[in-house]
């Protein structure tokens, strides 16, 4: 086991620690960016009218405990595997000190602020609404309007800092220093072709595996084909069962219920003849506008691979408040957007979240602040010990970020060094997620974008140890020193089909591709296994990955051709076993359904 959340060890138990006074005492640096994220630059002071919602994280110092808990009920040789914890124990586990609790309220109190503090179910989280002057007193800071060199612009600062009083009570604050890029992982080399109709083709034969897979798929990839080439052909899972399945949208991305319905008709006959359609939950606000133009590539992707693999599996879109762009004059009223929290604390609120739940956006590891990066890896855990699985695209960038062009790559660390490495994504590198890489074709191959490598911020697991050592023995003495971290978490876990995926947007079929269309397709076979699962009255699946790296590791087709290439290199290759391309491989639901029930 390896402490994910540092503060949270600091020795709280220490009881008799005495509380200054908070407003006079010294603030101490809690947070300091060493350069802000390269492409960002002051343009302005930030406007004095501007408010500012606050989100305070208080220490978990439990932590640990609850990630003892949670390897337990997923390894599937424990004798606990399965047990999941209930919402009440997992919040047990991750509440505050009441030291913690105390100290903050004083703090809060102390600059008026008493009453409209949200807190999470288990208090680990307060959110506060203030104007931008009261947290620069607050935080000892100066905010300024930033802008990124694509137009983008944001209000925030490179450091902040805490009274001596507050400050091992509080993990992190945000929105700080946290500039975050997040964005679909719909590949930027998609080229979104309209395409007339589905084409028939005669069906072609793997030697390798005896799968009969039409050879269309090779070009156009539909639900058969997915069916077809993982191995899961005439297999029907229940409604009935308490199975379900969850995609997560962002920033203005939704899912549009006709596209869904003609989509179906197209591949999912069975659903399109009940007129199959989701749950809607608005997170923080976020709608469901259903006007055809507003329909979103990316969410529209994602629901109709995911819940159109699953069919009849219930499903839920969430629809997480995409704040509008901050526009320096127009003085946008609040900033926030900072996704993952928001998200996390609702969803970790419900009391039965879906039993699988794929996301298809990301930040560059290197542009979330550590700090916050643990906390939502953090959350991730939580919901795995309550027997969710999460998946996620691997990235789209290959090793790097997909910009052909050198001089404007960004494989150059953030802090303030300039050292030229190999990008990450996150959450693709927190360990608690299922990272799904990309492969094309049949027989299929690595493709060139698909995301992978190894962590800078999060060590490697054990549950991959022998995995990832066995690929870096592969890998020439010296091969890419200083370009990546060979004790970090490696990723991806698994991957799947990721280009040509046929999907309707706005009426009209288009093809996408992208490791955005891995994840939720990987979370439809999720959903299958878990179905078998439930059926045969055992729990779902959970946090997968020490599974994968066991027990199921040979329930995966071995993809062994083709490299990730990003930062002017060939990036990884493929090889036999785990890699950083294409991860233990794709799935083969015939022989996971036998591993795993
Ligand atoms: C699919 O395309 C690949 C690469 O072009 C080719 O090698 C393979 O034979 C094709 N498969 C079929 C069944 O046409
Ligand atoms: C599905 O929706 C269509 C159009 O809205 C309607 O004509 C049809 O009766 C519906 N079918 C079912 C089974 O509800
Ligand atoms: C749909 O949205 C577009 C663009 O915002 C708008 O022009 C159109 O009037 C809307 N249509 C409906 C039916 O609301
Ligand atoms: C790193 O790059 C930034 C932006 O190009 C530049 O301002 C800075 O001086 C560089 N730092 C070093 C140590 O080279
Ligand atoms: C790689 O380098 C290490 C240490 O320099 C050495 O012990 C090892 O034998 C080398 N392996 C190969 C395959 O050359
Ligand atoms: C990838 O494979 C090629 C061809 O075998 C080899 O030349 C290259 O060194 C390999 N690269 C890495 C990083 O392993």
């Amino acid at each position: 086991m390896w402490p994910i959340s540092l503060v949270a060890l600091l020795p709280l138990a220490a009881s008799a620690l005495a509380f200054p006074s908070p407003g006079n005492c010294e603030h101490k640096v809690k947070e300091e960016l060493g350069a802000p994220p390269r492409g960002w630059a002051i343009h302005s002071p930030a406007p004095a009218d501007h408010f500012i919602q606050l989100r305070i994280a208080l220490p978990q110092p439990n932590f640990r405990v609850l990630e003892e808990h949670l390897y337990a009920v997923s390894d599937p040789e424990h004798e606990r595997y399965g047990q999941h914890l209930s919402k009440e124990e997992v919040e047990e586990l991750v509440a505050p000190h009441s030291e913690s609790v105390d100290a903050v309220n004083e703090w809060l109190a102390s600059h008026g602020i008493q009453e409209d503090i949200g807190r999470s179910p288990a208090g680990d989280w307060l959110t506060i609404r203030i104007p931008l002057s009261k947290a620069e007193e607050m935080l000892n800071t100066k905010y300024h309007v930033w802008q990124h060199t694509d137009g983008d612009y944001l209000v925030r600062t490179t450091s902040y800092s805490l009274p001596a009083a507050v400050y091992d009570h509080v993990e992190l604050i945000q929105p700080t220093t946290l500039f975050g890029r997040f964005k679909p992982q719909k590949s930027s080399i998609k080229s979104i072709s309209k395409v007339q109709s589905a084409q028939n083709s005669p069906a072609i034969g793997d030697m390798a595996t005896g799968a009969t897979v039409d050879a269309s798929c090779n070009t156009t990839v539909t639900i058969t084909c997915l069916r077809q080439i993982y191995n899961a052909v005439g297999y029907t899972p229940s409604a009935h069962v308490g199975n379900s399945i969850g995609i997560t949208g962002y920033l203005e991305e939704y899912a549009n219920r006709a596209d869904l319905q003609q989509f179906y008709v197209d591949q999912v006959p069975a659903a399109a003849a009940v007129n199959s359609t989701f749950k809607f939950i608005s997170v923080n606000g976020g709608i469901d506008p259903q006007n055809l133009s507003l329909a979103g590539g990316e969410a529209n992707l994602d629901t109709q691979f995911a819940f159109g693999l699953s069919f009849p599996v219930p499903s839920t879109f969430y629809s997480t408040a995409g704040e509008p762009p901050f526009i320096p004059d127009e003085g946008t009223p609040t900033d926030t957007n900072e996704p993952y929290a928001q998200w996390l604390e609702f969803v970790l609120s419900h009391p039965s979240p879906p039993l699988v739940i794929s996301t298809s956006y990301a930040d560059g590891e290197q542009t979330v602040p550590e700090s916050y990066a643990r906390r939502a890896c953090a959350g991730f855990a939580q919901l795995g010990a309550r027997g969710v699985t999460l998946t996620s695209s691997s990235g789209d960038g290959g090793v790097g970020d997909g910009d052909p062009d050198p001089a404007t790559q960004e494989c150059i660390t953030n802090d303030g060094t300039n050292r030229t490495q190999f990008l990450v994504g996150f959450p693709a590198s927190c360990p608690f997620i299922t990272a799904v890489g990309g492969t094309e074709l049949f027989p299929e191959t690595a493709v060139a974008f698909s995301g992978g490598g190894f962590s800078q911020l999060f060590p490697r697991p054990s549950y991959q140890d022998a995995a990832v050592k066995g690929f870096l023995d592969t890998l020439p003495n010296g091969t890419y020193a200083g370009l990546f971290n060979p004790n970090g978490r490696a990723f991806p876990d698994v991957s799947a089909q990721s280009v040509n995926f046929r999907v309707f947007v706005g009426g009209e079929a288009f093809l996408i591709g992208g490791t955005s269309a891995s994840a939720p397709a990987f979370a439809g076979f999720v959903a299958l296994l878990n179905d078998a699962r439930l059926k045969a009255g055992k729990p779902s699946l959970g946090f997968l990955n020490p599974l994968l790296y066991s027990k199921a590791a040979s329930g995966f087709n071995d993809i062994t051709t083709g490299n990730n290439p990003g930062c002017g290199t060939q990036g990884f290759n493929a090889t036999k076993g785990w890699d950083a391309v294409t991860g233990l491989g794709t799935p083969d639901f015939g022989k996971l359904v036998k591993l795993v029930v």
